[in-house]
């Protein structure tokens, strides 16, 4: 049956709703966190097992994937580290095969790994070739790899999420950032295109616009407190993120509640900026 009827054609709860239409969990989904080792994907890593579901920490650094599934598994959670380069085809390869030998099946994929934290701020004409060619290899050519990667299972399965987590920069145009503001815009148009190709099997695409987030992590960077300020005044909420902020957004796109939503990408930057 066609996965989406089959939802629809759910049996009623006692509200006459379909179950699905109030299903605002995660409980037992095996979700794909790459870059789950450290900052936001470690903090999606850990609040997506303490909901109950079954967590890939897939990390470049596999001593950071390895530390958050301690930390997962010390509270009482179920998490899987593995190392992974999203950049390259036979290692993200290997991660979807390893999930899928694991736990059969890949529910949720969240494309949160990227050449961030590390990246240096400069004018557009004095980035080295090859760094931009690095960052689009990453931060584009990743989130290609990893989608095709899981979604011959989820296509199977006839249900999966994928959320893409682009940034704000792309609508505020930050300066000194070519690289990555553009690849960072490129995750909207993927998500566009992709929620057209995989709706027809029940697979949702959507996109994520974090502001600028604090996190564990020193980067190379990291804006002045008069910046940091001044950035806070644009916010209709004027105070700092922090990676909780983004939980919400990122697992509601995960849910069953979330399964007519497709092809959007929303901003959780505190009102820093707005769609248009
Ligand atoms: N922190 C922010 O202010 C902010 C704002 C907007 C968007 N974002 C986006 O959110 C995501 C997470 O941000 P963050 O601050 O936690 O970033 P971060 O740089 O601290 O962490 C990135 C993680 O990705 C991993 N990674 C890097 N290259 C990889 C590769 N080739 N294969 C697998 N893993 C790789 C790193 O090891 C690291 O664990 C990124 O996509 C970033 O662009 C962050």
């Amino acid at each position: 049956m066609d996965p989406q009827t089959a939802t629809l054609t759910r049996a009623p709860d006692d509200s006459g709703a379909p179950a699905h239409a109030r299903d605002f969990g995660v409980q037992d989904r095996v979700v794909v966190i790459t870059g789950g080792g450290q900052g936001i994907g470690r903090e999606l890593s850990r609040q997506f097992a303490a909901a109950g579901a079954i967590v890939a920490i897939a990390d470049l650094n596999l001593a950071a994937a390895r530390s958050v599934e301690g930390e997962i598994v010390a509270a009482g959670g179920r998490g899987l580290a593995l190392q992974v380069d999203v950049a390259d085809k036979a290692s993200v390869d290997a991660m979807a095969q390893a999930i899928l030998d694991a736990y059969g099946r890949i529910d949720v994929l969240v494309n949160n790994a990227a050449i961030f934290a590390t990246l240096n701020k400069r004018p557009f004409d004095q980035i080295p070739l090859g760094e931009w060619e690095q960052v689009m290899r990453v931060n584009i050519t990743g989130v290609f790899l990893t989608s095709c990667a899981v979604v011959p299972a989820m296509r199977q399965a006839g249900w999966g999420r994928i959320i893409n987590i682009s940034s704000d920069a792309v609508n505020k145009g930050v300066p000194n950032y070519l690289h990555y503001v553009t690849s960072k815009s490129a995750l909207i148009g993927m998500t566009n295109s992709m929620a057209r190709e995989l709706g027809p099997h029940g697979i949702t695409v959507n996109c994520i616009r974090p502001g600028g987030v604090a996190t564990e992590v020193e980067r190379t960077h990291n804006p002045t407190e008069e910046i940091r300020a001044s950035l806070l005044t644009q916010q209709c909420l004027p105070r700092g993120q922090m990676p909780e902020d983004l939980v919400g957004i990122v697992m509601f796109f995960a849910t069953p509640a979330a399964g007519f939503i497709t092809g959007q990408t929303i901003a959780a930057d505190g009102g820093m900026t707005h769609n248009h």
